[in-house]
Protein backbone atom coordinates (compact mmCIF):
# COMPACT_ATOMS: atom_id res chain seq x y z
CA UNK A 1 0.00 0.00 0.00
CA UNK A 2 1.35 3.51 -0.62
CA UNK A 3 0.65 5.52 2.04
CA UNK A 4 0.90 8.90 0.39
CA UNK A 5 4.30 9.97 2.22
CA UNK A 6 6.35 10.95 -0.21
CA UNK A 7 7.76 14.61 -0.27
CA UNK A 8 6.02 14.95 3.22
CA UNK A 9 7.83 17.03 6.01
CA UNK A 10 8.13 15.44 9.17
CA UNK A 11 9.06 16.24 12.75
CA UNK A 12 10.06 14.09 15.58
CA UNK A 13 11.10 14.73 19.00
CA UNK A 14 12.90 12.32 21.40
CA UNK A 15 14.47 11.00 18.34
CA UNK A 16 18.24 9.54 18.47
CA UNK A 17 17.29 6.16 19.63
CA UNK A 18 14.42 3.64 20.52
CA UNK A 19 10.86 4.24 19.53
CA UNK A 20 11.33 7.79 17.96
CA UNK A 21 14.44 6.81 15.91
CA UNK A 22 12.20 4.22 14.72
CA UNK A 23 9.42 6.63 13.39
CA UNK A 24 11.90 8.61 11.64
CA UNK A 25 13.72 5.84 10.07
CA UNK A 26 10.64 4.46 9.01
CA UNK A 27 9.19 7.81 7.42
CA UNK A 28 12.16 8.46 5.59
CA UNK A 29 11.65 4.55 3.77
CA UNK A 30 7.96 6.12 2.84
CA UNK A 31 9.97 9.10 1.20
CA UNK A 32 9.85 11.81 3.62
CA UNK A 33 12.15 14.84 5.11
CA UNK A 34 11.99 14.08 8.77
CA UNK A 35 13.49 16.82 11.22
CA UNK A 36 14.49 14.52 14.26
CA UNK A 37 15.15 16.34 17.43
CA UNK A 38 17.14 14.84 20.46
CA UNK A 39 19.96 16.05 22.81
CA UNK A 40 22.64 14.19 20.98
CA UNK A 41 21.41 14.51 17.08
CA UNK A 42 23.56 11.95 15.58
CA UNK A 43 24.76 11.87 11.86
CA UNK A 44 21.82 12.58 8.98
CA UNK A 45 20.69 9.35 7.25
CA UNK A 46 20.03 9.67 3.88
CA UNK A 47 17.58 6.82 2.34
CA UNK A 48 16.53 5.42 -1.23
CA UNK A 49 13.39 7.39 -0.78
CA UNK A 50 13.50 10.33 2.39
CA UNK A 51 15.81 10.99 4.69
CA UNK A 52 16.21 12.09 8.66
CA UNK A 53 17.93 15.12 9.56
CA UNK A 54 18.79 15.33 13.42
CA UNK A 55 18.84 18.33 15.23
CA UNK A 56 20.22 19.21 18.75
CA UNK A 57 17.21 19.92 21.02
CA UNK A 58 16.58 19.31 24.65
CA UNK A 59 13.06 19.00 25.42
CA UNK A 60 13.91 20.73 29.35
CA UNK A 61 14.55 24.14 27.41
CA UNK A 62 11.56 25.84 26.70
CA UNK A 63 12.72 28.48 24.26
CA UNK A 64 14.62 26.32 22.31
CA UNK A 65 11.26 23.93 22.22
CA UNK A 66 9.52 26.61 21.36
CA UNK A 67 11.61 26.79 18.26
CA UNK A 68 11.38 23.29 16.31
CA UNK A 69 8.14 23.99 14.55
CA UNK A 70 9.09 27.60 12.96
CA UNK A 71 12.77 26.35 12.57
CA UNK A 72 11.21 23.09 10.70
CA UNK A 73 8.84 25.09 8.30
CA UNK A 74 12.11 27.82 7.49
CA UNK A 75 13.90 25.01 6.49
CA UNK A 76 11.55 22.81 4.93
CA UNK A 77 8.30 25.60 3.68
CA UNK A 78 5.54 23.11 5.61
CA UNK A 79 5.26 20.71 8.62
CA UNK A 80 2.81 17.69 7.32
CA UNK A 81 3.47 15.69 10.36
CA UNK A 82 4.43 15.94 14.19
CA UNK A 83 5.27 13.09 16.23
CA UNK A 84 5.42 14.21 19.92
CA UNK A 85 7.78 11.69 21.80
CA UNK A 86 9.45 12.40 25.17
CA UNK A 87 11.44 10.87 27.30
CA UNK A 88 10.04 8.62 29.99
CA UNK A 89 9.66 10.28 33.86
CA UNK A 90 11.72 8.52 36.80
CA UNK A 91 10.24 5.20 37.80
CA UNK A 92 8.93 4.63 41.64
CA UNK A 93 5.89 4.65 44.39
CA UNK A 94 4.07 7.70 44.68
CA UNK A 95 4.79 7.70 48.02
CA UNK A 96 8.60 8.55 47.46
CA UNK A 97 7.81 10.64 44.90
CA UNK A 98 9.25 14.43 45.23
CA UNK A 99 7.66 17.76 44.09
CA UNK A 100 10.91 17.91 42.12
CA UNK A 101 9.98 14.62 40.31
CA UNK A 102 6.62 15.97 39.27
CA UNK A 103 8.53 19.40 38.18
CA UNK A 104 10.56 17.06 36.19
CA UNK A 105 8.03 15.48 34.85
CA UNK A 106 5.62 18.45 33.68
CA UNK A 107 9.03 19.66 32.37
CA UNK A 108 10.03 16.66 30.45
CA UNK A 109 6.04 14.89 29.59
CA UNK A 110 3.51 18.04 29.70
CA UNK A 111 4.87 21.53 28.94
CA UNK A 112 6.98 20.10 26.02
CA UNK A 113 3.62 18.44 24.57
CA UNK A 114 1.76 21.62 25.04
CA UNK A 115 3.98 23.63 23.01
CA UNK A 116 4.81 21.51 20.16
CA UNK A 117 1.27 20.17 19.64
CA UNK A 118 0.03 24.06 19.76
CA UNK A 119 3.19 25.30 17.39
CA UNK A 120 2.61 21.80 14.90
CA UNK A 121 -1.33 22.47 14.86
CA UNK A 122 -1.48 26.09 14.39
CA UNK A 123 0.54 25.74 10.98
CA UNK A 124 -0.84 22.64 9.65
CA UNK A 125 -3.84 24.37 10.25
CA UNK A 126 -2.37 27.44 8.24
CA UNK A 127 -1.59 25.25 5.61
CA UNK A 128 -4.54 23.58 5.36
CA UNK A 129 -3.72 20.14 6.80
CA UNK A 130 -1.77 17.64 8.48
CA UNK A 131 -1.41 14.84 11.55
CA UNK A 132 -0.07 15.32 14.83
CA UNK A 133 0.71 12.03 17.05
CA UNK A 134 1.05 11.82 20.58
CA UNK A 135 3.60 8.96 21.88
CA UNK A 136 2.21 8.19 25.27
CA UNK A 137 2.12 4.77 26.77
CA UNK A 138 -0.14 1.76 28.30
CA UNK A 139 -0.15 3.27 31.41
CA UNK A 140 -2.51 6.32 30.10
CA UNK A 141 -5.29 2.89 30.37
CA UNK A 142 -3.33 0.64 32.56
CA UNK A 143 -1.47 1.55 35.60
CA UNK A 144 1.61 0.08 36.42
CA UNK A 145 3.89 -0.24 39.88
CA UNK A 146 6.58 2.55 39.52
CA UNK A 147 4.46 4.54 37.26
CA UNK A 148 2.84 7.30 38.93
CA UNK A 149 4.61 9.98 36.74
CA UNK A 150 4.39 8.50 33.57
CA UNK A 151 0.90 7.32 33.81
CA UNK A 152 -0.50 10.88 35.46
CA UNK A 153 1.17 13.02 32.80
CA UNK A 154 0.55 11.35 29.74
CA UNK A 155 -3.53 11.11 30.94
CA UNK A 156 -3.19 15.21 30.51
CA UNK A 157 -1.20 14.48 27.70
CA UNK A 158 -4.19 12.06 26.06
CA UNK A 159 -6.94 14.55 27.60
CA UNK A 160 -5.16 17.15 25.96
CA UNK A 161 -4.96 15.30 22.36
CA UNK A 162 -8.88 14.62 22.22
CA UNK A 163 -9.99 18.55 23.22
CA UNK A 164 -7.68 19.42 20.62
CA UNK A 165 -8.62 16.96 17.86
CA UNK A 166 -12.00 17.95 18.18
CA UNK A 167 -11.11 21.66 18.11
CA UNK A 168 -8.49 21.29 14.98
CA UNK A 169 -10.95 18.91 12.66
CA UNK A 170 -12.66 21.25 10.99
CA UNK A 171 -9.54 23.10 10.36
CA UNK A 172 -8.13 19.79 8.32
CA UNK A 173 -5.90 18.54 11.09
CA UNK A 174 -5.95 15.52 13.00
CA UNK A 175 -4.78 14.51 15.93
CA UNK A 176 -4.05 10.93 17.21
CA UNK A 177 -2.33 9.11 20.39
CA UNK A 178 -0.53 5.38 19.92
CA UNK A 179 0.30 3.81 23.16
CA UNK A 180 2.52 1.45 23.15
CA UNK A 181 3.09 -1.17 25.61
CA UNK A 182 6.52 -2.79 26.57
CA UNK A 183 8.87 -2.66 23.81
CA UNK A 184 12.87 -3.51 23.78
CA UNK A 185 14.95 -0.45 23.48
CA UNK A 186 17.37 1.47 25.48
CA UNK A 187 14.82 2.59 28.63
CA UNK A 188 13.48 -1.07 28.77
CA UNK A 189 16.54 -3.07 28.88
CA UNK A 190 17.68 0.03 31.46
CA UNK A 191 14.62 -1.01 33.34
CA UNK A 192 14.76 -4.59 33.73
CA UNK A 193 18.49 -3.98 34.46
CA UNK A 194 18.12 -1.93 37.51
CA UNK A 195 15.22 -4.33 38.22
CA UNK A 196 17.74 -6.82 38.60
CA UNK A 197 19.95 -5.57 40.76
CA UNK A 198 17.44 -4.00 43.08
CA UNK A 199 15.48 -7.34 43.41
CA UNK A 200 18.75 -9.87 43.09
CA UNK A 201 17.02 -11.62 39.90
CA UNK A 202 19.09 -11.94 36.70
CA UNK A 203 17.69 -9.91 33.28
CA UNK A 204 16.19 -12.33 31.99
CA UNK A 205 13.76 -13.14 35.10
CA UNK A 206 13.10 -9.17 35.14
CA UNK A 207 12.32 -9.58 31.17
CA UNK A 208 10.21 -12.82 31.78
CA UNK A 209 7.93 -10.91 34.31
CA UNK A 210 7.50 -7.72 31.88
CA UNK A 211 6.02 -10.14 29.27
CA UNK A 212 4.16 -12.51 31.59
CA UNK A 213 1.20 -10.44 31.15
CA UNK A 214 1.25 -9.89 27.43
CA UNK A 215 -1.28 -12.26 25.30
CA UNK A 216 1.29 -12.43 22.46
CA UNK A 217 3.63 -13.44 24.79
CA UNK A 218 7.01 -10.66 24.40
CA UNK A 219 7.59 -7.12 24.11
CA UNK A 220 7.56 -5.06 20.90
CA UNK A 221 10.21 -4.05 18.63
CA UNK A 222 10.28 -0.28 18.09
CA UNK A 223 9.79 -0.65 14.10
CA UNK A 224 6.28 -2.25 15.36
CA UNK A 225 5.26 0.61 17.05
CA UNK A 226 6.87 2.80 14.35
CA UNK A 227 4.57 1.28 11.70
CA UNK A 228 1.72 2.07 13.31
CA UNK A 229 2.75 5.53 13.84
CA UNK A 230 3.32 6.31 10.62
CA UNK A 231 -0.18 4.58 9.30
CA UNK A 232 -2.30 6.64 11.46
CA UNK A 233 -0.10 9.61 10.22
CA UNK A 234 -0.73 9.30 6.56
CA UNK A 235 -3.68 9.85 4.48
CA UNK A 236 -4.47 6.10 4.28
CA UNK A 237 -6.34 6.65 8.08
CA UNK A 238 -7.78 10.47 6.55
CA UNK A 239 -11.04 9.54 8.63
CA UNK A 240 -8.98 9.04 11.63
CA UNK A 241 -9.15 11.90 14.55
CA UNK A 242 -9.23 12.04 18.24
CA UNK A 243 -8.03 8.52 18.07
CA UNK A 244 -5.93 6.13 21.00
CA UNK A 245 -4.44 3.06 19.94
CA UNK A 246 -2.89 0.90 22.25
CA UNK A 247 -0.04 -1.31 20.29
CA UNK A 248 0.65 -3.71 23.27
CA UNK A 249 0.38 -7.44 22.21
CA UNK A 250 -3.10 -7.23 23.78
CA UNK A 251 -1.73 -6.02 27.42
CA UNK A 252 -4.45 -3.94 27.96
CA UNK A 253 -7.70 -6.39 28.99
CA UNK A 254 -10.56 -3.49 29.47
CA UNK A 255 -12.38 -2.83 26.26
CA UNK A 256 -11.98 0.27 24.80
N1 LIG B 1 10.19 1.21 25.79
C1 LIG B 1 8.98 0.98 26.29
O1 LIG B 1 8.65 -0.14 26.70
C2 LIG B 1 7.97 2.09 26.36
C3 LIG B 1 6.61 1.76 26.54
C4 LIG B 1 5.68 2.78 26.64
C5 LIG B 1 6.07 4.11 26.55
N2 LIG B 1 7.40 4.38 26.38
C6 LIG B 1 7.77 5.79 26.33
O2 LIG B 1 8.17 6.13 25.02
C7 LIG B 1 9.16 7.17 25.08
C8 LIG B 1 10.41 6.72 24.34
O3 LIG B 1 10.87 5.55 24.98
P1 LIG B 1 12.07 4.65 24.39
O4 LIG B 1 11.88 3.32 25.01
O5 LIG B 1 12.16 4.80 22.92
O6 LIG B 1 13.29 5.36 25.11
P2 LIG B 1 14.86 5.36 24.74
O7 LIG B 1 15.21 4.24 23.85
O8 LIG B 1 15.53 5.50 26.06
O9 LIG B 1 15.02 6.72 23.92
C9 LIG B 1 14.76 7.94 24.55
C10 LIG B 1 14.90 9.06 23.54
O10 LIG B 1 14.61 10.28 24.22
C11 LIG B 1 15.65 11.23 23.93
N3 LIG B 1 15.74 12.16 25.04
C12 LIG B 1 16.01 11.88 26.32
N4 LIG B 1 15.99 13.01 27.05
C13 LIG B 1 15.70 14.02 26.18
C14 LIG B 1 15.54 15.43 26.32
N5 LIG B 1 15.68 16.05 27.51
N6 LIG B 1 15.28 16.17 25.22
C15 LIG B 1 15.15 15.57 24.02
N7 LIG B 1 15.27 14.24 23.81
C16 LIG B 1 15.56 13.48 24.90
C17 LIG B 1 16.90 10.36 23.75
O11 LIG B 1 17.85 11.01 22.94
P3 LIG B 1 19.09 11.84 23.51
O12 LIG B 1 19.64 11.08 24.67
O13 LIG B 1 19.97 11.92 22.30
O14 LIG B 1 18.49 13.18 23.87
C18 LIG B 1 16.32 9.18 22.98
O15 LIG B 1 16.27 9.48 21.61
C19 LIG B 1 9.41 7.43 26.57
O16 LIG B 1 8.57 8.46 27.00
C20 LIG B 1 8.96 6.12 27.21
O17 LIG B 1 8.60 6.26 28.57
C21 LIG B 1 8.35 3.42 26.25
Amino acid sequence: MDLGLTGSVVAVTAASRGIGAAVARRFAAEGATVVAASRSAPAVEETATGQVLPVKLDLDDAEATARLVPDAVADHGRLDVLVVNTPGPRLGPFLETTDEDWTRGYDLLLRPAVQLARAGARQMAAQGGGCVVFLTSTWVRQPAPGGVLSSSFRAAIAAMAKQLACEVAPLGVRVVQVMPGATGTDRMRDITAAKSAAYGSTQDEEVAKVVRDIPLGRWASAEEIADTVVFLASPRSSFTTGASLAVDGGAIRSLP
